[in-house]
Order: C-alpha cells, then structure tokens, then sequence
C-alpha cells in the first residue's frame, strides 16, 4: 500500500489526493475570505445602503469574535475526526454547513440570517479546517519526502483561494459590473457567490474524494468506545449547563446583550489554552523532555497571539481605513474597499518561494524563536507604518493613498512567512506524544485568542483615534520581539534539540 503511495505522483508530482484537497480548501477558503471582505461593511451600512445598520464598533467586535470562534471550533472538530466520524465524513459534512451558512446570508433575513450564518460557518469550518490538513499529512508515508512540498502546495491552494475571493464576491455585489443594483450594494448577492464557490468545493471533493483519498480516512484514528464516552458526554453537559446558567443570569439582569455575549466568549478563548498548557504541563504521559519543550513553547504561543492579533485585523481596522481613509482609485482604475484583502494571501503567494529559498541556502540560520522575534518586529512595524499617514497629513485631511496600505500588508506578511509556515512546523515537532493532535489545536487556538483579544480592542478604533492606536499595539508588538531576542538561546535550550 504504502509503495502504491510512492509511485502516485500524478498531481505535479504529488499524490492525486492532494489535488481533491488542495481544491477543496481553495474553495473553502475562497468562501470564508471573500465572506468577510464584504461582512464587515454589511453589517455597519445604513440599512438604506442595503446593510443592517449596526454600529461600527459592534460590528467590528463582531468580526473579530467571529474570526475567533472560527478557530477555537477546531478543537471540536478535530475531535470528531479522531474519535467518531474520520477526516473524511467529518471534512464532508462542515462543508455542507459552512455551504448553508452563506446561502442563510444571501437570503433577506437581516439581522437573524446574519446569527445563523454565523453559527454554521463558525460549526462548518471547525468540522472542515484541522481536518483537510491532517489529511494532507495523511497522504504521505512516514518518510516520504514530498510531504513539506505537498504542505507548501496545499497552503498556496488556500491563500490562492483566498485573494481571488476578494475581488469575486464585492464584484457579484456591486451587480458584476453590470449595474444591475443601480449603483448601490447588494450584499446578498456577494454572499451567493461565496455559497456556490463552497459548492463547487463540495462537488469536487465527494468525486475526487471517492477515487483519490484511501479509504481510512473514512474511520476515526481513535475510535470512541462506550466507557470513555461517558466522561465527554457528562463534562460537556456541565459545559452546556454552565453556559445556559450564566446567560440566564444574564438576562435576568436585562444584561444579555452582544457586547457581554462577546466578553463570554473572549474569556473562553484565553482561558482554554491556558487550561490546555496546565493539563500539559501536569500530565503524567508527558515525559521530562516533552515536558521542557512545552515550556519552551509558551513564549512562542504568546507570541503568536500578537502576532496574530496584529495580522486578522487586517479584515478589521486595516478594512476599516481602506473604507474611511483610503483614495479609492489609482489614476482610473477604481477599486473597493473590499478589494484590498487581496493583498495579505498575495504577498503570501509571492513571498513563499523567496523565503523556501532563503532557509534553504541561509547556512547559519535564527532557529524557530528567533524567528518569532522578528517577525513580531515586523508585525508592529506594520502597524507603526500605518501610524504615518495621520502624522503626515492629520486625521482630517480626509482620504490618503492606498500604498499606504500596500506598504502595510508587505509589511505584516514578512512577518508572517517568519511565524506561520514556521510556527506550524515547530507546533507539531514540540508537541508531547499523547497530545498530538490536541498540540496542533493549540497552533489554532493562539489565532483564536487574538482575535478574541482583538474583539475587545477594536473598539477602541475609529479615525481620530488611529494614531495611538497602531502606535500602542505596534510598540507592544516590537517590544515584545526585541524581549523574545534576549530569550533566544534558552527558550531554544528548553526545545531539546528541534530547531
Ligand atoms: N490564514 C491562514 C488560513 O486561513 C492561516 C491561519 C492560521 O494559521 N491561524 O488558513
Ligand atoms: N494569511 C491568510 C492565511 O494564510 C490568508 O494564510
């Protein structure tokens, strides 16, 4: 079997089910980007303009605690993968939610069909994401070298997916460029776009699913048995008890409102790493070296999460500036607001081959934490940058031009290539025996609780407020990198030999 997998080499010298999974995830990806390039003003526009009429603040909350529980679902959804429905059912059936999430929003539900869809995307994705990638790691034996390659081929799937979308979906809501809307947004039809592209993905996983991908990814890793059933479903009623307990309390105080149901679920998301390092670092299953390499991990998951926090605001505040404060043309190409979240997973797909090419050549290299550190220098660099124009030109001036937010975005996604690729790489290698998967949940979970830290500091922007704001979070970001540099050699010490 493992010989067959070998000689597979049909899909540029990959395995032909890495062509079923690299569409499905471009697909999937093109959904959920070019969803939230147009979410953030659907929510805030006049209900005139065809939106619902929010506050900006609320709406930016809302984009960010979305954003957050998006990743910490794939805690769930990986466990279903291991232990009851396998990748593949489990890959399927996230798809056909995340599909229903967007047509919920390209029906003319207001604010309803914005809650539902929002509770889909966020069960679908966590069902769909962790595992689409384990399955790409499934495709390769142990020591075929091909995997990291398949790995960077998978990751272009996502971010090519992710930087057409932005044009895609803002050009069905504005009418195709038809005229169709008579000049104003129809948000709904944006979203239908998204819905078929999902669909697309959908129809070309269950055919290729069917021919290219073995057939034990049909069973869980891990099957659940009756016994150890008992405890989950017991703790998670506690879960369900607890939370119905505290939100009944608050709406007794006339208190459940959006702004509290978004401080919950900000608590949750910082508190469940923790709890996660704690049981780590507690188990009795963790030898003494995987016990130092879980330290060793902590400073770079914090790191990551501001990272993080400074990189998915780039659908937020940068979103933000790019409506508010951006000259929407250059000379007479004209352009939307929306357009510019193409520029994150574009400078991705043209930095990758610059950066696979420097580690390969690049003889005394930083090890993994010291690439974490510069990347956070670059993350608030990026944000100091976009502190400039108001210096510049003060905040009243009005629009100023978009390479401001080009320069930005290069900016952020040096910092990226130095703490993604390498942050998942280092995440799977530090991670303990007995906690594999859950290790890999972890990398998800450090974007999660910053986009949930995210939630509640974006409120905190609004135009005459920009310059503080992206000079505080970017100080804190550099200072933090410059921090992790004095801490290079020791926290690598304590990774016991992974560099
Ligand atoms: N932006 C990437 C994606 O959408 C990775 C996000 C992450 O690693 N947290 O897949
Ligand atoms: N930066 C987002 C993700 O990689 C698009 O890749």
């Amino acid at each position: 079997m493992s010989k067959q997998k070998d000689i597979d080499t049909a899909f540029f010298g990959q395995p032909r089910g890495l062509s079923t999974l690299f569409f499905t995830e471009m697909w999937e990806r093109f959904s959920y980007y070019g969803m939230r390039a147009i979410l953030l003003f659907y929510m805030y526009y006049a209900v005139t303009k065809g939106g619902l009429g929010m506050s900006e603040t609320t709406a930016a909350s809302i984009m960010s605690i979305y954003g957050s529980l998006v990743y910490l679902s794939g805690v769930v959804g990986g466990w279903l993968s291991d232990r009851v429905w396998g990748p593949r059912r489990t890959v399927f059936i996230g798809g056909v939610l995340i599909m229903f999430g967007h047509i919920a929003l390209s029906l003319p539900f207001g604010v309803s069909a914005l809650y539902v869809s929002i509770a889909l995307i966020v069960a679908g994705t966590g069902l769909l994401k962790p595992n689409v990638s384990e399955m790409v790691g499934g495709l390769y034996s142990e020591n075929d070298r091909r995997r990291d390659s398949g790995f960077s081929m998978f990751v272009f799937g996502i971010n090519l997916g992710a930087a057409v979308a932005p044009w895609a979906v803002p050009w069905a809501a504005n009418g195709f460029g038809l005229n169709l809307f008579h000049g104003e947004m129809n948000f709904h039809a944006g979203f239908s776009l998204a819905a078929i592209g999902m669909f697309f993905g959908l129809v070309q996983y269950v055919i290729g699913g069917r021919k290219y991908l073995s057939k034990d990814s049909l069973y869980p890793d891990d099957p659940i048995d009756k016994e150890s059933l008992r405890p989950v479903m017991i703790w998670t009623l506690v879960g369900v008890v607890v939370l119905a307990v505290v939100l009944g309390l608050l709406a007794a105080m006339g208190q459940l409102n959006i702004t509290n149901i978004i401080t919950i679920i900000t608590i949750i998301a910082i508190a469940l790493p923790i709890y996660y390092f704690i049981m780590m670092l507690n188990s009795k299953k963790v030898t003494k070296e995987e016990h130092s390499r879980v330290l060793a991990y902590i400073p770079l998951f914090i790191a990551a999460v501001i990272f993080w926090a400074i990189e998915e605001s780039g659908s937020v505040v940068l979103a933000l500036f790019a409506e508010q404060r951006t000259i929407l043309h250059i000379g007479s190409w004209h352009f939307a607001a929306a357009n510019f979240q193409t520029l994150n997973p574009l400078f991705i797909m043209i930095l990758t081959p610059v950066f696979v090419t420097l580690w390969d050549h690049w003889k005394n290299q930083p090890s993994a934490p010291g690439k974490f550190a510069a990347g956070l220098v670059f993350a608030g660099l990026s944000y100091a940058f976009m502190a400039l124009p108001a210096l510049i030109h003060g905040t009243t001036a009005g629009r100023v031009s978009p390479f401001w937010l080009v320069g930005s975005w290069f900016i952020v996604e040096i910092g990226e290539m130095l703490i993604s690729p390498i942050g998942l790489a280092v995440t799977t290698r530090l991670a303990p025996k007995a906690f594999k998967s859950q290790m890999m949940s972890m990398w998800f979970l450090a974007d999660a609780a910053a986009q949930a830290v995210n939630a509640q500091i974006v409120k905190f922007y609004s135009s005459s407020t920009e310059v503080p704001y992206f000079l505080t979070i970017g100080l804190v970001s550099i200072v933090f990198g410059i921090i992790l540099m004095f801490f290079v050699k020791r926290i690598h010490g304590l990774m016991g030999g992974v560099d």
